[in-house]
């Protein structure tokens, strides 16, 4: 008798022509609409699968996958994968794979959208002048910040802080960057010749500081009052890492406070709630998590899942050989 087929779970309506090739493998279970799926619905539609398509808007952990005793995958469709609890799903043997490298440069090149438009207040300005407040040209309006040779600080120098840091030598800026370590010489030379510098150096030097590192216990509120009291009240701060690297109440005292010009945020703690208190204040530029949206770069992230989870459940060409594994030991075992 033939064995049965492999289940798995798309959790969201993602290029119909790409997903299509899970069903050359997999019997799958689709939804046509883009829900929020309540912790209890999540661990229903796990309990039924062998592995599942999943988004940062899935939130998996111990509990949802306590009843799911077939699941042996789940492909996030992102690079970052806080919305899964690794330390669960390694212990439960649940390979989990991430979209790495193919989202990097549209990253990288919305970092910097979100960096000139914060530093000269672009959205600021448009509002303005929408509301109709534009009644005479003023030589010493809307006055902003700098990039041509100001100084660019990157906290978390992995593939999207490069990408910002090599785009930075056409602005004509300089590059400090702190990261858990140092890179190669050739790597910073690459990267508009970055240098390595301590936390609490970056944050003094910069007049642009930009965010791009993973969201772990070790880096919550990692930029804090402290740290934000020791960058120049001048700076612009960009975030597009994750909302919980920043202390967000602490950030909007120092934005309404002047202790900090601006803000450009593409990520936030609560999201898709955004904190009335950052709504509230004209020096910050919010956008709701689209760094990497454009749709060559969404494209290529699904057909990058999908390619994981046909792998990840021993399928296609490189079964047992996703091409990015994020608890690669179980591929060991
Ligand atoms: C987006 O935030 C991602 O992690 O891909």
């Amino acid at each position: 008798m033939a064995e049965p087929r492999l289940r798995v779970w798309l959790a969201r309506p993602l290029f119909e022509d790409v997903t299509a090739r899970l069903d050359a493998h997999f019997d799958v279970m689709r939804t046509s609409v883009e829900d929020r799926y309540p912790p209890a619905a999540v661990a229903e539609h796990l309990r039924e699968v062998d592995g599942a398509l999943v988004t940062l808007s899935e939130q998996i952990g111990a509990e949802e996958i306590a009843a799911a005793a077939r699941l042996r995958a789940i492909a996030n469709v992102a690079v970052g994968y806080d919305n899964l609890d690794l330390p669960a799903l390694t212990a439960a043997g649940v390979l989990v794979t991430n979209t790495p490298d193919v989202l990097t440069e549209t990253t990288a090149d919305f970092g910097f959208a979100l960096l000139m438009a914060t530093a000269r207040r672009i959205t600021e300005a448009e509002r303005w002048l929408r509301e109709g407040h534009w009644d005479r040209w003023s030589f010493d309006r809307m006055l902003g910040a700098d990039l041509h040779g100001s100084t660019l600080g990157i906290l978390g120098m992995g593939r999207i802080g490069q990408g910002i840091a090599r785009r930075a030598a056409g602005f004509g800026m300089r590059v400090l960057y702190h990261n858990r370590k140092r890179l190669p010489v050739e790597t910073e030379n690459d990267c508009s010749r970055a240098r390595y510098v301590g936390f609490n150096e970056l944050l003094s030097q910069v007049d642009h500081l930009m965010l791009v590192l993973p969201y772990t216990a070790q880096t919550h509120h990692v930029i804090d009052a402290a740290a934000l009291a020791k960058m120049k009240p001048t700076a612009t701060l960009v975030n597009l890492a994750r909302g919980g690297i920043v202390d967000e109440p602490a950030l909007a005292d120092a934005l309404a406070h002047g202790r900090l010009a601006a803000a450009g945020l593409d990520v936030y703690e609560g999201e898709p709630a955004v904190r009335p208190e950052l709504l509230a204040l004209r020096n910050v530029v919010l956008t709701p998590h689209i760094a990497s949206a454009s749709p060559a770069t969404r494209r290529a992230m699904v057909a990058l899942a999908v390619d994981n989870l046909i792998a990840a459940l021993g399928c296609g060409p490189d079964a047992g050989r996703p091409s990015a594994p994020v608890n690669a030991e179980l591929l060991k075992r």
